[in-house]
């Protein structure tokens, strides 16, 4: 696998840029904003990487606890400075060094794709929430692990309903990056959601809208197509 720790340069300069990366400033931040809990309450951002979602909701009024595995990642969470109320855990989603129903809220952008357990670290975020609490969930959507957007807007999907590991792809936007992301169908992720004691409560798969399309050249192949799958899902309360 490809260590997001030999990409921490690289990431940073893609994920502050909205140029680079308007499929997260103008469509999945709003998104995941929207389904987020109100603040104030504790946030646990697993998978924080630089740090841009961690910010964004701090500057909102969460207590946010930032959650990666990469050393180098939290460097660059560090080095963006202190602007809100957040801690830093250098840890494995997969095995969180975190109390059982203890935090209100687990968001995790962006990262179930890179992990191959990805059904363990599923199954941390609904034991670390207290009863009630919700985990938001967003991955690169299953269309597009296991898709290619062709030159003509085509997007060309195979072996859909397999779970795999598709070869890495090099991409060039304001950097050079590699991208090595895991496909599981939609139902793969929200049954081990189902099966880890949380309940459902919305699916979203966000497409760019008619002005998002007219202002960023990049959404032009985009059309009808979502980038990104996000759901929420709530921990059941125990039986009293
Ligand atoms: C694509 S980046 C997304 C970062 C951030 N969530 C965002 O949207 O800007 C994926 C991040 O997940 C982190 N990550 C991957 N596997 C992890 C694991 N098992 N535990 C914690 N973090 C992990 C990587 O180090 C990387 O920083």
């Amino acid at each position: 696998m490809t260590s997001w720790d030999d990409q921490v340069e690289s990431w940073t300069v893609h994920a502050r840029s909205a140029e680079s990366d308007p499929f997260f400033w103008e469509i999945n931040l709003p998104v995941v904003m929207e389904l987020l809990p109100p603040p104030p309450c504790q946030v646990l951002d697993l998978g924080a990487g630089e740090g841009r979602l961690t910010r964004a909701m701090t500057a909102r009024g969460y207590t946010v606890f930032s959650v990666e595995r990469s050393l180098g990642m939290l460097r660059a969470l560090q080095l963006a400075g202190e602007d809100g109320n957040r801690a830093l855990l250098n840890g494995d989603a997969c095995a969180l060094p975190i109390k059982p129903g203890s935090v209100d809220c687990v968001v995790s952008l962006m990262v179930l794709m890179s992990i191959a357990d990805a059904r363990s670290a599923v199954r941390e975020a609904a034991r670390v929430l207290r009863g009630g609490g919700l985990a938001v969930f967003a991955v690169l959507h299953p269309l597009v692990t296991c898709g290619r957007m062709g030159d003509d807007g085509d997007l060309r999907v195979s072996d859909y309903g397999k779970c795999s590991l598709p070869a890495p792809r090099l991409v060039q936007r304001s950097v050079l990056l590699t991208y090595e992301h895991f496909h599981r169908p939609v139902g793969t992720y929200l049954t081990w959601s189902i099966d880890a004691g949380l309940t459902l409560e919305a699916v979203v798969e966000p497409v760019p809208g008619a002005e998002q399309i007219a202002a960023h050249p990049r959404f032009r192949r985009w059309e009808g197509v979502p980038n990104m799958l996000l759901w929420t899902a709530r921990r059941r309360a125990p039986r009293p």
